[in-house]
């Protein structure tokens, strides 16, 4: 499959696919200050949680890279600055500041000189791009199991290809199904107020050859009552410990449909959604974003001019309304609490086995 690359680096910039502009441009930021990078996260130019931390990444060995040639102690000032900005820029998606938790890590190594650092933040953030990847590949093929042949899957905002460095989240999963020869098609939910379903996911399913339905948020129960739902799939920004996930708001009120319609409710995402040190979603902060972005359509205005909005850009919905997680490491199934942190440990297991050289000795 022919992936679009939503995050790269080229000549010393971060080059960023414009996705504000989608389905009618397909253009590139080119970034050249972490302020560039810092404003293309805010506005969504890129956006989806995966694809944040990858992008925040790359901003961080951007101002290593400018600042290379100062002193020292002037280089880490200015990494650092450039952390703290990008950590402003979205509350929600726990990828960004695992992302730039590792950048840190690697500015903490104090390697001398500065050029030198640089090139380990560079080296950083393609590995972080490349370990994106793989793990959409890895989500896809646990999750592709749970997908019957002849299915119509829901989803809700874009959980693809854009929202990743790689083949997506809750997409990797529908596109692994249907190159292994299941007919699945997507009913693919507009998703006000910036229709990340209706221009994203409805373009990326397009170009992919897999049959897609955008319908309005509002159809959703609707759809499930005719059986036009045989489950829901979504993303997500977010995992607590016990499984309560963020995502997309309208997330949570189709998962509360699906179960009074007795349809599965999967979420995919990989281990750097979750956010184990939460250990419940109440305490995940929720982005509320401009007003305008609901007074408007894509700067047309559809409301009454300063007509109150409230805004919220995610909603949690609860670990026992989630019928399985797909993760890059297995598939989670309740009690999350339990599920979530074998797989974890069964992780870390196989990475001391790998160390000693004895991978898959059982
Ligand atoms: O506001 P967005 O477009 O960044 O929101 C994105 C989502 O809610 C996605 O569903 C989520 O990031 C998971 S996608 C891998």
């Amino acid at each position: 499959m022919q992936l679009v690359k939503t995050v790269e680096w080229r000549d010393a910039t971060v080059r960023i696919l414009d996705q504000r502009q989608l389905p009618s441009e397909l253009v590139y930021l080119e970034c050249r200050t972490v302020e560039d990078v810092a404003e293309a996260i805010e506005t969504l130019a890129v956006r989806g949680a995966p694809a944040i931390g990858v992008a925040a990444a790359y901003g961080v060995a951007l101002a290593g890279a400018r600042a290379a040639e100062l002193p020292d102690g002037d280089f880490r000032t200015s990494v650092a600055g450039a952390i703290d900005r990008l950590r402003r820029t979205r509350p929600t998606a726990v990828n960004l500041f695992w992302a730039l938790e590792r950048m840190a890590g690697v500015l903490d190594r104090g390697s001398e000189p500065a050029g030198v650092a640089a090139e380990e933040l560079l080296a950083e953030a393609a590995e972080i791009l490349r370990e994106d990847q793989e793990s959409c590949t890895r989500m896809g093929r646990f999750g592709a199991d749970l997908i019957e042949d002849g299915w119509t899957v829901l989803t809700h905002c874009n959980a693809g290809a854009l929202a990743t460095a790689g083949s997506g989240t809750a997409l990797a999963v529908v596109y692994e199904a249907h190159s292994r020869g299941k007919r699945v098609a997507v009913l693919a939910d507009e998703t006000r107020p910036l229709l990340q379903g209706a221009r994203l996911t409805a373009w990326e399913l397009g170009n992919a050859g897999i049959p897609v339905t955008v319908i309005c948020d509002n159809m959703a129960a609707w759809a499930m009552s005719r059986r036009l739902v045989d489950c829901v799939l979504t993303g997500a920004d977010r995992i607590a410990a016990n499984g309560d996930t963020a995502n997309k708001i309208g997330t949570y009120g189709l998962a509360v449909m699906a179960h009074y319609h007795s349809i599965p409710f999967f979420v995919a995402a990989p281990f750097s959604t979750i956010d184990a040190d939460l250990g419940t979603g109440a305490l995940i902060p929720i982005e509320e974003r401009s007003p305008d972005e609901v007074r408007e359509i894509r700067g047309q205005q559809i409301a009454p001019l300063g007509v109150a909005v409230y805004n919220p850009a995610f909603d949690v919905t609860p670990g026992d309304l989630i019928t399985a997680i797909v993760t890059d490491k297995g598939v989670a199934r309740p009690p999350y609490s339990r599920s979530l942190r074998d797989l974890a440990e069964r992780e870390d297991q196989g990475a001391g086995e790998r160390a000693a050289g004895r991978e898959g000795v059982v």
